[in-house]
């Protein structure tokens, strides 16, 4: 059977990753996960790995769970890699989510100087990962939770001497999923081909059934409801004017860019009266985790679907399963461009729809993007490429540029203070600087 290692395995996440290799036993025939964490995480990893196991025994299935600090045990001869570790944990978040604030810039984890710091903190980990996999299970797939997604895909495929590479996100799920609910139809008969970056992706064409329902879409979500307002579902409460030219769908972090202003405010006002994110979020945590506790729970409780990682046992399992059974079925992954995009480096990382083969997700060529959203994702690229470049080099130069070209910064002065600021925040998970 398959062996699978779990990196930040005390992750309140686990639980969805066992339901999902559960489910799907059949057509992936698992028989070891190593649930792996460091010891700040031992007391988390004990109480969600005992309420894994529960799980497993209650399904009746041959799978051993091991718990584990032992990284490199955890590592040897496994067949796939899963990451879901957050250097820092929350605490780290809610830095990343606040400072940038203060300087009247967006505080978010994996978008403007958030998603810079998240990457610093996380790429050395990660290409450390890289290394002890090319040792003890060179034939592995290391599958990439972590964020920033797309940047930690970019630094693997730049800086790692691995190949089997692959950086997911649900997002993408996520959007067929409220494309299916609003059209109120099975989720498995929506198709949208994905095009674009990590949190940067978009749907050039929606299919029900293999034709095309984009533009019933467009036309569905920009409809005015009976008190005229936008109808909108998750992600889309765009101005009917802008998203009929635009003419393909953004996902729901394009509001950071297309809602710049609004989202700022939102996100400063909710900072102020409740708290980041990352505060809200280490209350569920909480809340879960004494959950878990419970001796007779042995499913994952619903209470879990609070985190914005939703289903993602659902991509994460369905990209094992494709490529251990080489399925050829057609998934949105992180992945090396290749040419599918024609105005992105070939071996920078792309989200995109991928056909997944035993050898890999093959990225859909799309030709090029719309001209309205190249600018945007070129520049990000350019910003993910240089920000790894940093986070490798501990250099603090490249640092300030990638900040001063992020469209939510544009600004080599405030780029300069807040890098600064941050760098010392941080300092204790950034020994490369
Ligand atoms: C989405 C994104 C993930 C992100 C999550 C945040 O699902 O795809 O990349 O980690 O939201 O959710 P949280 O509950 O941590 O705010
Ligand atoms: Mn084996
Ligand atoms: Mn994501």
């Amino acid at each position: 059977g398959l062996k699978i290692a779990t990196i930040g395995g005390g992750s309140s996440y686990t639980p969805e990753l066992i339901e999902g290799f559960i489910k799907c036993y059949d057509e992936l025939p698992v028989s070891e996960i190593w649930l792996v964490d460091i010891e700040e995480g031992q007391e988390k990893l004990d109480i969600v790995g005992n309420l894994a196991k529960r799980m497993i025994k209650k399904s009746g299935l041959p799978i051993d769970v091991h718990l584990t600090l032992d990284r490199r045990a955890a590592l040897k001869d496994a067949d796939f890699v899963t990451t879901q570790l957050r250097v820092g944990l929350l605490d780290a978040r809610a830095k990343d989510e606040r400072i940038p604030l203060k300087y009247g810039v967006l505080g978010q984890e994996t978008n403007g100087p958030g998603g810079l710091f998240k990457g610093l903190r996380t790429i050395p980990v990660i290409l450390d990962i890289c290394k002890d996999m090319e040792e003890l299970c060179p034939d592995a797939w290391l599958i990439n939770f972590t964020n920033p997604a797309g940047m930690v895909t970019e630094a693997v495929l730049r800086y790692a001497n691995i190949n089997k590479v692959v950086g997911l996100c649900n997002v993408p799920i996520g959007m067929e999923r409220a494309v299916a609910s609003l059209l109120d139809v099975e989720h498995a008969r929506v198709r949208i081909d994905f095009a674009g970056l990590n949190h940067m992706v978009y749907g050039l064409d929606i299919y029900l059934d293999g034709v095309s329902v984009k533009d019933k879409v467009i036309e569905m979500v920009t409809d005015l409801d009976d008190n005229g307002l936008v109808k909108n579902i998750q992600g889309m409460e765009w101005e009917p004017e802008f998203l009929k030219a635009l003419n393909v769908i953004p996902c729901y972090y394009h509001n950071y860019y297309y809602k710049s202003r609004e989202t700022f405010e939102k996100v400063k006002q909710e900072a102020e009266a409740e708290g980041t994110r990352a505060e809200a979020v280490h209350q569920l945590e909480k809340d879960l985790f004494e959950l878990y506790k419970d001796p007779n729970l042995d499913v994952k409780p619903p209470q879990l679907e609070k985190r914005g990682g939703a289903y993602y046992s659902d991509a994460a399992v369905r990209l094992i399963s494709s490529i251990y059974n080489d399925k050829r079925d057609i998934q949105p992954v992180n992945t090396r461009n290749n040419g599918a995009i024609a105005s992105i480096p070939n071996d920078s990382a792309v989200e995109i729809s991928c056909i997944i083969t035993k050898d890999g997700p093959k990225p859909i060529a799309i030709g090029d993007l719309p001209v309205a959203v190249r600018g945007l994702v070129q520049q990000i690229k350019s910003f993910e490429r240089i920000a790894a470049e940093a986070a490798v080099t501990g250099d603090r130069n490249l640092a300030i540029l990638a900040l001063t070209i992020h469209p939510l910064v544009a600004s080599d002065s405030l780029a300069k203070q807040m890098v600064d600021e941050m760098l010392e925040a941080h300092r204790r998970y950034l020994p490369q600087f």
